[in-house]
């Protein structure tokens, strides 16, 4: 486990919590305005269009054993992102990587979080895009077990539909609005839907698979994440069935396995929707499968760095 503090305090494992590292916000370092700096140093100005009107673009990707994975993925959908949005991002792919590479040997955490964060900019009449901000922070996160989650997560569904959802954009409105409704119904997280047909989870896109053994995933409006991108060339590599497709609820009504996907989480295998019961967890599932398969082509990446 890794916690971050605000403190000035650098701690190692010790005896009250053996597998803990404290990171303090002082001793990372990031990149913002051009130049490395402590984090705690960083900030866009108040007058910038991200803080003032929520316009702004990121990707975020996880540091395994000091490797960024499926980076130039990730860099491809960032850069898309910021394309999609107007916003020069100011740096070529390789400017990004070295500035990455550099993030990663400087902090010295093995297992991180990277965010790259484009940023409206400074506008004069508080509108118009002049010169973005970019930020390049490395967060340090627990990395997720090697295990699948046997217990699963219970999903609720809420009518919404994410703006430009092909662009990883900052808007988070509804996903952090939400939240508390979320938890108050027992859920892990909330799927999103629109006149029954199922978009994504704000965080991960949804899969089902169906009796007949399909894996079927969301075609339409949605992001398309970097763990699915794996997960559907894992699927074509194997030769098992797959659709990308309108999900309804009625498919999930009748699904035999659902999960969801993210660059954080992996696979979660997803137990319950509203008041639908989907089949335990088994370890002969598809999920479970795809799971193994997902594992393996992390430490396939990683061996080929
Ligand atoms: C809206 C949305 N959908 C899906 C995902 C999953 O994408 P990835 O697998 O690249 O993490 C994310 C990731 O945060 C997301 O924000």
């Amino acid at each position: 486990m890794i916690l971050l503090t605000p403190d000035s305090k650098l701690q190692t494992p010790n005896s009250n919590s053996p597998n803990a590292i404290i990171v303090t916000m002082n001793s990372l370092v990031c990149f913002s305005n051009n130049t490395f700096m402590p984090l705690k140093d960083a900030g866009f100005p108040v007058t910038d269009l991200g803080v003032q009107r929520g316009y702004g673009v990121f990707d975020f990707l996880r540091v395994t054993d000091r490797v960024p994975l499926f980076q130039d993925d990730h860099l491809e959908r960032f850069f898309n992102s910021a394309k999609e949005m107007r916003l020069p991002a100011g740096k070529t792919r390789e400017e990004l990587k070295e500035i990455i590479a550099h993030l990663i040997a400087k902090n010295n955490i093995p297992h991180a979080g990277i965010r790259l964060l484009l940023s409206g900019g400074t506008s004069p009449d508080g509108y118009e895009i002049v010169q973005p901000n970019l930020a390049i922070v490395l967060q340090p996160i627990t990395p997720p077990s090697d295990q699948i989650s046997q217990q699963g997560y219970k999903l609720v569904t809420y009518p919404h539909q994410r703006q430009m959802p092909h662009v990883k954009t900052t808007d988070y409105l509804m996903a952090i609005w939400i939240n508390p409704w979320v938890k108050e119904k027992g859920a892990d997280d909330v799927l999103y839907q629109q006149n029954g047909i199922i978009s994504e989870c704000p965080r991960s896109n949804f899969f089902i698979v169906t009796q007949s053994g399909t894996i079927v995933t969301s075609a339409k409006n949605i992001l398309k994440g970097i763990t699915r991108k794996q997960i559907l060339l894992i699927a074509a590599e194997q030769g098992m069935k797959l659709e990308e497709r309108d999900i309804s609820i009625e498919d999930i009504r009748v699904a035999k396995e659902a999960f969801i996907s993210s660059s954080t989480k992996r696979i979660i295998p997803v137990v319950k929707i509203d008041d639908i019961v989907l089949p335990p967890f088994s370890n002969n599932s598809v999920t479970a499968k795809l799971y193994q398969y997902l594992l393996q082509r992390e430490k396939d990446f990683q061996i080929n760095q």
